[in-house]
């Protein structure tokens, strides 16, 4: 079972955008195995967007995942091809590129001010979910609806 790691930027939160993320992946049928609203350290980002090191909005996007006027809220989701699934949801980097029907192609048009993430790899997932999550703050736990969700076969 794939888990993938989704998380409301600050300005997702400032938008009123919190229940409207979780309603999409809810609905779709993922589980929310873990959730926590945290201002991430300045080291936490960096690691985070580290890949990105090099890039000339980087310390902006540090800053502006750090600053604490509004906290993240940092999620695991679970489910089958949840992480590719999930950056759909989310919509392509840039809001002007993503399709209306996705969270940043409905509610966003800054690539600097796009509202979430989602991991973009399984391995980014796993490295992701380490970073943001304690293993105590993500729980294994089961539909007992799953069958109608999820057929066996
Ligand atoms: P994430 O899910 O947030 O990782 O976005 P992504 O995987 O769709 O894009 P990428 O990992 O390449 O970039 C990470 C984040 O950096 C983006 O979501 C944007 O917030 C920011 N970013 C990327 N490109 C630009 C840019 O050209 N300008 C600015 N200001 N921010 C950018
Ligand atoms: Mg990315």
């Amino acid at each position: 079972i794939e888990r993938t790691f989704i998380a409301i930027k600050p300005d997702g939160v400032q938008r009123g955008l919190v229940a409207e993320v979780i309603n999409r992946f809810e609905r779709k049928g993922y589980k929310l195995v873990g959730i926590k609203a945290i201002v991430p350290s300045k080291e936490l980002a960096e690691e985070h967007y580290g890949d990105l090191k090099a890039r000339p909005f980087y310390k902006g996007l540090v800053n502006y995942m750090t600053s604490g006027r509004a906290p993240v809220i940092a999620m695991v989701w679970e489910g089958p091809d949840v992480i590719r699934q999930g950056r759909r949801i989310i919509g392509a980097t840039n809001p002007l590129d993503a399709e209306p029907g996705s969270i940043r192609g409905d509610y966003t048009i800054s690539v600097g001010r796009n509202a979430i993430h989602g991991s973009d790899s399984f391995e980014s997932a796993t490295i992701e979910i380490g970073l943001w999550f304690k293993p105590t703050e993500v729980f294994d736990w089961k539909f007992t609806h799953e069958e109608w969700i999820i057929s066996a076969n």
